[in-house]
């Protein structure tokens, strides 16, 4: 074999090598646009969940929609304690958001990447995200939750 063609393969070869890591990179890369798909399940009749799905789509999230009948099985399934409950549950990178929570603690959620179940706004806090035509604006905590059903806080409002 002559050495330039010796050579030339050579290089063929780190370019092979070279293409195939960017192709493994590629393939890690679709995380990242996922975790921007936020998927909800929420009653067909909840204008205040309508109205949350607004709220993160202003956001920059993409919002799958599902309209269910009974969201307990969903919340269950994706491991939200009843203590935290509130009227939908959405799954984000993994996680799962309970109830009104503002974009800005699921954006800080992706990002620290906690270990944990999700987080959740318990109940139907008036002012939070999606249920601002409410009397005024009452404090309220995101919580933390694992699939254990322990809680703690993850953001003051
Ligand atoms: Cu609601
Ligand atoms: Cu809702």
């Amino acid at each position: 074999m002559k050495s330039s063609m010796r050579s030339r393969l050579l290089r063929q070869g780190a370019i092979l090598l070279f293409s195939a890591s960017s192709a493994s990179m590629a393939l890690a890369a679709p995380v990242a646009p996922a975790a921007n798909k936020v998927e909800v399940y929420k009653s067909p009749a909840c204008g205040c969940c309508s109205q949350w799905v607004e709220h993160m789509q202003k956001n920059g999230f993409a919002v799958e929609v599902h309209n269910v009948r009974n969201v307990t099985p969903f919340r269950e399934r994706y491991g939200v304690p009843q203590s935290v409950a509130s009227c939908h549950t959405a799954l984000v990178g993994g996680y799962a958001i309970e109830g009104h929570v503002p974009a800005a603690a699921v954006k800080r959620l992706l990002r620290e990447k906690p270990k944990a179940a999700g987080i959740a706004v318990p109940g139907m806090v008036s002012g939070s995200p999606g249920m601002e035509q409410g009397t005024g604006k009452v404090p309220y905590n995101v919580m933390l939750f694992n699939t254990r059903g322990s809680t703690k806080v993850f953001a003051a409002h």
